[in-house]
């Protein structure tokens, strides 16, 4: 296994985040290297656990500027990249028409609130954004219903870690433990969950922790 490295040029920002910022960091989120490494990292790791193709047609949830989808646009045949943040929704928008890129559509969406698109997916995807949401086990079943009669999901986020991530007053989940994540998945209606270790991140300034890996798992409908 490959082991990422990243030291943030931005430590001590770079992730630090409620969901409420997410609409002002948006115009600058590509210009840290260690977001773009990590997309193309996660992306790497989709790409040896599930079989991709250009018949598919994926969803990215919780795409911000959609790094991860851009990571992939050319395995896939179409991309809807969903959000809740305007203003990632706008930065997305701009590098969808500049880039050309006919396959990718995005979508305001909260799955822990709004109904069910009518759309269903081969494949959905998700870099950072889970431990952001508090319903994990809603998404969970909104996510299971969305996928056609059979399909991957991935999910990229922190191990469990002991808050420094994003430091005080981070309201989200301090990452997630693989075991009750997997279980939780199952209770959805997932099945062949595993994970394997996509990504480090390395914040040296950190009181705590500097060390955070990123996993990914995968779980099949
Ligand atoms: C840490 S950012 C990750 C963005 C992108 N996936 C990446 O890794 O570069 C988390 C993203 O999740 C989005 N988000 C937060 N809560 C959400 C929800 N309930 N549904 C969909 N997206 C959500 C935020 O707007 C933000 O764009």
């Amino acid at each position: 296994m490959v082991r990422f490295i990243v030291r943030f040029l931005f430590a001590g920002k770079a992730d630090m985040a409620s969901t409420s910022n997410f609409d002002e960091r948006a115009k600058t989120w590509d210009l840290d290297p260690a977001k773009v490494e990590r997309a193309l990292a996660v992306a790497g790791a989709i790409r040896t656990q599930v079989p991709l193709s250009t018949r598919m047609r994926a969803l990215e949830y919780g795409c911000g500027t959609g790094l991860l989808g851009f990571a992939l646009q050319s395995d896939l045949g179409h991309i809807d990249l969903a959000d809740t943040s305007s203003g990632m929704l706008a930065v997305l928008n701009e590098k969808i028409e500049a880039a050309h890129a006919g396959n990718m559509r995005t979508m305001k969406l909260d799955l822990t609130v709004d109904s069910l698109p009518s759309q269903r997916y081969d494949l959905v995807f998700s870099m950072m954004a889970f431990h952001h949401i508090a319903d994990i086990d809603r998404l969970l079943r909104s996510l299971h219903a969305l996928f056609a009669a059979h399909g991957h999901l991935c999910v990229a986020d922190l191990d469990a870690e002991d808050g420094s991530f994003h430091g005080a007053g981070f309201t989200g989940h301090n990452g997630f433990d693989r075991d009750d994540l997997k279980r939780r998945s199952i209770a959805a209606g997932f099945r062949n969950v595993r994970f394997s270790t996509a990504f480090h991140i390395t914040k040296n300034d950190s009181p705590g922790q500097t060390d955070f890996p990123i996993f990914l798992m995968v779980a099949e409908k």
